[in-house]
């Protein structure tokens, strides 16, 4: 069918200015406007004196944030919506750490790049290797906070559809490999007291852990281990282990090794749980951002880091030896693989 020429400009428009949806939305959580209207409504004025900026420029941004539906307008008075709600600070589901990306979206800059060389940008951006991605990440503590923020931001509420999905009655302790702050893991075992977990990672971001595992009132029952995704051994224990958003940082030989050394972890009866995007065979994904995603993994991490297809994921499994796979479809932004050590 014929797009009329108008019809074009508005999509394409929509399409190409997108980074400045983006962006308006980064500069209202850094700059706090969520937090602000966290007690209730405030005035255009009154926003702008505590933000030290000028009302008119503010009233601008807030009015497509308003659009956006994350916040409510009545006349030059300016509330937290809903959804708005999410992105403060003092949410539990830490999503303004979704803003707190800037290291990302210079790297998307270099799509071409990646592209071009069917690699990561972190040289071009950065000036150092993507084999020291975490090391670069991890050396400044803001940043490793903010990235702390980004994980928890997907894996809380992820770990809750987590939680209520899959029947956790019959395990007793869980291994979150690789589980950065842990929100995964954590929002599990809030769900299910009786379960004890081991949060699995590199020591700098375990300290960042070890804190949320507080937070949560999870200290007698969680605690932190050191170990390497690629070395091994992972901690022993557990009799049900989760790989959130792991495998398709990696290509196919270290996302076996990772997968080894979980089988190798396991009881005989474990069952590990791998919260990712599964794509189609055709490589399409459930939405455009699982496709996006898989292109963010080219530009952030490595040339075979991928979000994998149902068939990639099963190969995998198998070979590394798991029984059997089962793919718990979401309409959340991951799915679930369930995998076995023994065939169900
Ligand atoms: C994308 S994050 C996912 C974090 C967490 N699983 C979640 O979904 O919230 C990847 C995690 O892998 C960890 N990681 C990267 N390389 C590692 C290694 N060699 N050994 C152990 N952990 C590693 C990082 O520190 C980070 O926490």
């Amino acid at each position: 069918m014929a797009i009329a020429p108008l019809d074009a400009l508005s999509r394409l428009r929509e399409i190409g200015l997108g980074f400045a949806v983006s962006q308006s939305f980064f500069a209202a959580c850094e700059m706090g406007v969520f937090d602000l209207l966290e007690g209730g409504p405030k005035t255009l004025d009154a926003l702008a004196s505590e933000l030290k900026v000028e009302a008119e420029g503010l009233r601008r941004l807030l009015v497509v944030l308003h659009r956006l539906q994350l916040v409510e307008r009545r006349g030059d008075t300016f509330s937290n919506s809903e959804l708005g709600s999410f992105l403060t600070s003092s949410s539990r589901y830490h999503m303004n750490g979704l803003a707190k990306i800037e290291k990302f979206v210079r790297m998307w800059e270099y799509l071409p790049d990646a592209l071009k060389t069917y690699g990561p940008v972190w040289v071009q951006a950065f000036g150092v290797p993507s084999q020291e991605i975490f090391v670069e990440l991890y050396a400044d503590p803001v940043q490793l906070r903010r990235f702390c923020d980004y994980m928890d931001s997907y894996s809380v509420a992820i770990g809750e559809e987590i939680a209520e999905r899959y029947d956790f009655s019959k395990h007793r302790c869980i291994l979150d490999v690789a589980g950065g702050p842990g929100g995964l893991s954590r929002t599990i075992g809030q769900r299910h007291p009786h379960l004890h977990g081991i949060v699995m990672d590199l020591p700098p971001v375990l300290e960042v852990t070890r804190e949320r595992i507080a937070a949560a009132g999870l200290s007698d029952r969680y605690r932190t281990e050191t170990a390497d995704l690629f070395e091994g051994p992972y901690p022993k224990g557990a009799d049900v282990a989760t790989l959130s958003w792991i495998l398709h940082d990696w290509n196919d030989e270290k996302a076996l090794a990772i997968l080894r050394h979980c089988h190798e972890a396991l009881p005989p009866d474990g069952v590990l749980l791998i919260s990712e995007m599964v794509m189609n065979d055709d490589f399409s994904g459930s939405s455009l951002w699982s496709e996006v995603y898989s292109l963010f993994m080219l530009v952030c991490c490595e040339s075979s880091g991928r979000e994998r297809t149902e068939s990639e994921h099963r190969a995998l499994l198998r070979e590394a030896g798991f029984a059997s796979a089962e793919i718990l479809r979401s309409h959340g932004p991951r799915d679930l693989v369930v995998a076995r050590k023994v065939a169900k």
